[in-house]
């Protein structure tokens, strides 16, 4: 038996365990201006092994670029797509996907005319809110929502925080990784304060990380220090395979499920599903306790 083998079992196996359900539907914006970072990279991965684990999920592909589609195996290139809902011309229902050989992930495609949005949307009534309205009609029907933006803070992006209940920032361990970084958090205050008040800078993700170099553990350290709390310690290899994935119009779950790069994938989606799940009331460990009580007389 070659070590792929014995290794597969272990991924499989991952999968037997549900991840667990949030209390109500988690929506995120996977946001970082800069471009190449691992924004679609993580919005796939993360969407997808979340489906892996029973989770309902959706991907809405806001790059005019389509890389999300694309690595979901989705056509974006001359069907109708979010932008037609953005513009008010689709009702948001009518242009779900499903993502081939996932029972409950869908995507919402981007095409090329979501390049026009930007301009569009300028002069549309209420234009920041376009998504967030258009996205309460379906979002129930998921346990997750992820919105991979393009690499810009514009119109589309703002329109994603508005829709959103979590910022997901996704950092590359790179030289100038926290450059740009206070522009995005400038960002995110701006539309918390004046667009959606609960929205929260809930979770970062380290990508193409590279534990042998001391710039990649220097950048964790770094982030660590300032997002404790925020940072998933799990961070995302730099590998082959899953910059493979999407020439295959997969991810890497799919692609290559037991690649170092799935299986970090897996386990930050895991933990993200964990932070999430519904707290146990205070009032009931003094139940369990009084479960617990030993007669009179009676042994441990
Ligand atoms: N962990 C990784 N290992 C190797 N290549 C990666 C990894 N994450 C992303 N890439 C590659 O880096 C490039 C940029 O990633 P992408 O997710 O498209 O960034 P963004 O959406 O922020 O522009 C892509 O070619 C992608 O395949
Ligand atoms: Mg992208």
């Amino acid at each position: 038996m070659d070590s792929r083998e014995t290794t597969k079992v272990i991924g499989v196996r991952r999968l037997k365990e549900a991840m667990a359900k949030p209390v109500s539907t988690r929506i995120f914006t996977v946001a970082n201006q800069k471009g190449g970072v691992g924004k679609t990279t993580t919005t796939v991965n993360v969407a997808a092994a979340m489906a892996m684990g029973g989770l309902r999920v959706l991907v809405i592909d806001l790059d005019p670029q389509g890389n999300a589609s694309t690595a979901l195996g989705v056509p974006h290139r001359d069907t109708e797509g979010i932008y037609d809902v953005l513009m008010g011309n689709s009702p948001i229902a009518s242009v779900i996907k499903k993502v081939a050989g996932f029972p409950a992930l869908d995507c919402i495609p981007s095409n090329s005319s979501l390049a026009n949005a930007e301009v569009e949307l300028v002069s549309m009534v209420a234009r920041e809110l376009r998504l967030k309205e258009a996205l309460e009609e379906i979002s129930p029907n998921y346990d997750y929502v992820f919105i991979d933006c393009p690499p810009s803070l514009g119109l589309l992006t703002v329109n994603a925080l508005a829709a959103a209940k979590e910022l997901l920032i996704p950092i590359q361990t790179e030289y100038y990784a926290l450059e740009g970084l206070s522009q995005l958090l400038e960002t995110y205050g701006v539309v918390k304060k004046r667009l959606n008040p609960s929205l929260e800078l809930s979770t970062i993700v380290l990508t193409m990380f590279d534990g042998r170099t001391r710039l990649s553990n220097d950048v964790a350290d770094n982030v660590r220090q300032h997002f404790p709390n925020e940072l998933i310690d799990i961070p995302i290899p730099r590998a082959v395979r899953v910059s493979e994935a999407p020439s295959y119009d997969q991810t890497v779950m799919t692609y290559d499920p037991v690649s170092p790069g799935a299986i970090a994938y897996m386990q930050v989606a895991r933990e993200i599903a964990e932070r999430g799940k519904p707290k146990l009331d205070a009032n009931f460990d003094s139940n369990v306790v009084s479960i617990n009580y030993k007669k009179e007389g009676e042994t441990a």
